[in-house]
């Protein structure tokens, strides 16, 4: 019986000793000292031998059982040792090649154009607002002078939600929910996304609008041209000329379009500007005394004037992009043009 109990201590411990994985160490735990490993049957049978024999037996045992659960840890460990050893000798770092290099980030070109425009009436003393892109009739239209079937919401390709609810088609509703809120004299830029179900080479069905408002005693269109005529300096950071164009929109009498001259070919006319020698950038007028009155501003005593137009136009034109998919489509190689400078 004792000599048993050695041949198999001997062999276990071999088997240890020749483990290559902790996995294997576990087997070989599990198959010698496990709930029905060799040893633990061993134990269990002690009481059918004689009993004569059953203490030396018994303390054989155990002692093979504590042995074995020894060499089992020991084993364990060095080979946890060899393995992060091996780990980190693969990931030993070689601090004499070269960097890799990091690039910088950098702003979307839209997103310069909207900082350096903000900067510039910040410091005319505009303050900046922001509202709603899910917006109500009332304000995108009806208090805009648009009554529901006048022939300018044909112009504006509303996306409509069923329960009434409109995606803006303009930033202009910004000026009803300034006025609302906040009595005259008041100067705001509103900058945000507009919706117009209209897709093609010039048209997304999302873009980004810049609108302007003034409200005061004397506001007229005077100051209105001077402060467009600042802008586009300032913006094209060129002596450019500009065109105010009569045009039509209802929440604005007068109204008009503002062209500055070709940025690519100064008025000499060419494809980008249609031969015409002028861009058109944005539309604006005298606030018409109706909006005002459809907030409850006195249009007797206080006038206005307004502006709008396309961040991605104006984007386009300072940087001479010819196409405006390239804004949406996320391709580094157009994206890292802008990444640094001004
Ligand atoms: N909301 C007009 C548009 O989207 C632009 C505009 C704004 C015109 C303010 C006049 C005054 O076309």
């Amino acid at each position: 019986m004792l000599t048993e109990i050695e041949d198999l201590k001997a062999e276990a411990l071999a088997a240890l000793d020749a483990a290559a994985t902790r996995e294997e160490v576990e087997s070989l735990r599990v198959r010698f000292l496990g709930r029905q490993g060799v040893i633990t049957e061993q134990l269990r049978g002690l009481g059918s031998l004689p009993a004569a024999e059953r203490p030396a037996a018994g303390q054989a045992l155990n002692q093979v059982k504590n042995a074995l659960a020894e060499a089992a840890r020991a084993r364990r460990e060095t080979l946890s040792r060899a393995a992060v050893d091996a780990e980190l000798g693969g990931e030993r770092i070689d601090v004499t090649l070269p960097g890799r290099g990091q690039r910088a980030g950098g702003l979307h070109p839209v997103t310069r154009t909207l900082e350096r425009i903000e900067t510039f009436f910040r410091h005319l003393g505009f303050d900046i607002v922001e509202g709603p892109e899910i917006e109500d009739d009332f304000h995108n239209f009806e208090a805009l002078n648009i009554p529901a079937h006048h022939p300018a919401r044909a112009m504006h390709d509303t996306f409509y939600f069923d329960d009434g609810l409109l995606l803006r088609t303009h930033t202009s509703n910004m000026q009803i929910r300034v006025m609302a809120v906040q009595p005259p004299p008041l100067r705001v830029i509103a900058i945000g996304r507009v919706y117009r179900c209209d897709s093609d080479l010039t048209h997304t069905p999302m873009f980004q609008q810049i609108e302007g408002l003034v409200v005061d005693e004397r506001a007229n269109f005077a100051n209105l041209k001077g402060i467009l005529a600042a802008f586009c300096r300032h913006i094209f950071e060129a002596d450019l000329e500009l065109r105010f164009r009569p045009s039509y929109f209802p929440f604005t009498e007068p109204s008009a379009e503002v062209d500055i001259q070709c940025v690519i070919c100064r008025g000499a006319g060419c494809r980008v500007c249609g031969h015409t020698g002028w861009l058109e950038i944005l539309g604006s007028g005298m606030v018409h005394p109706n909006v005002l009155e459809n907030v409850g501003i006195d249009s007797e005593r206080y006038t206005g004037f307004a502006f709008g137009m396309g961040a991605e136009r104006i984007t386009m034109l300072r940087y001479g992009v010819d196409d405006l998919r390239l804004f949406m489509e996320n391709d580094l190689r157009f994206l890292r043009q802008f990444a640094g400078g001004g």
